[in-house]
């Protein structure tokens, strides 16, 4: 069998601010092309730092990322921004710029790094309005004119302008409704089969961890001790696996697909 491409390589990475609360100690993570990952973890033990790190925004204390094989922290300029572009990033809070709008916002990184005119960048910000359920008007509205799940959307509007060939999702789901959640859950898999995308989903919503992602990482005690398919990890035998998702285990158990341990993952849409 073929072994997937590896995209991200996350080798010995160690990361403190404070020496008595380290956050990773020689943790070890791999992302395969094509897949989607989901990264849970207790609040505070790093994830959006970890992320932050694979975009190149912070560094490791010690370790190595490697994207696509290369360091990303022996990258020049031109091979960050090469990356970078290549990589749509959702931020935790939507981050968006409120003095811009939508069109900006979404506009943004093809007006900076492409050659794109106005009208393209229209068009090209009216279809991912489009994607992620928005409709195409609302491109001439500011953030503070929109809902925080349409924030959200538009955050993710935004992070595939570029068409990435990976997103890296910081709790896209925080702070919605069921049915927002259960809609981005959605978006995420269908970007993964439309665009074939590989995805990182840092998320605390079990449901969306299980449902979107191919493979679940616990981040625990400053290391990935556990990495496995949603069905492995719906019957694990570890305490920390088990603690972690007692909350939600119920629901996850009743997940169709997850009736029968071992059966593939439900069609996208
Ligand atoms: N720039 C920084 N300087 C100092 N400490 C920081 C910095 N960024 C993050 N931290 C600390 O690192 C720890 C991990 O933060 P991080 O945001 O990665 O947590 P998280 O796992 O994403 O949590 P949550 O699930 O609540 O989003 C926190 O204790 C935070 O205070
Ligand atoms: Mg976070």
């Amino acid at each position: 069998m073929q072994m997937p491409a590896t995209l991200f390589e996350l080798r010995g990475l160690c990361k403190a601010f404070d020496a008595d609360v380290p956050l990773l100690q020689d943790a070890n993570l791999t992302v395969y092309e094509g897949e989607t990952l989901a990264i849970i973890g207790e609040s505070g033990c790093g994830k959006s730092v970890l992320l932050k790190m694979m975009m190149g925004l912070m560094e490791p204390d010690a370790g190595e990322i490697l994207f696509r094989g290369k360091s990303v922290f022996e990258m020049d300029l031109e091979e960050l921004g090469a990356m970078r572009k290549q990589v749509g990033y959702v931020f935790q809070n939507d981050a968006l710029f409120d003095s811009m709008s939508v069109l900006d916002n979404i506009g943004y990184g093809m007006r900076e790094h492409t050659k794109a005119d106005d009208k393209e960048i229209l068009d090209r910000a009216q279809d991912c309005l489009e994607f992620v359920g928005l409709e195409r008007w609302r491109v001439k509205l500011y953030p503070a004119e929109l809902s925080g799940g349409q924030r959200k959307r538009v955050g993710i509007a935004r992070a595939i302008a570029m068409k990435p060939k990976m997103l890296l999702y910081d709790e896209p789901t925080q702070g919605l409704d069921p049915q927002s959640i259960t809609r981005i859950a959605n978006l995420i898999i269908r970007l993964r089969a439309e665009l074939r995308a590989t995805s990182v989903v840092v998320t605390h919503d079990m449901r969306t961890a299980f449902t979107a992602a191919n493979r679940i990482a616990l981040l625990h005690d400053t290391r990935f001790d556990y990495v496995g398919s949603p069905a492995q990890f719906a019957y694990h035998d570890a305490e920390p696996v088990k603690e972690f998702i007692a909350d939600a285990l119920e629901e996850i158990q009743e997940l169709p697909f997850l009736q029968a341990p071992g059966v593939t993952l439900p069609a996208p849409g």
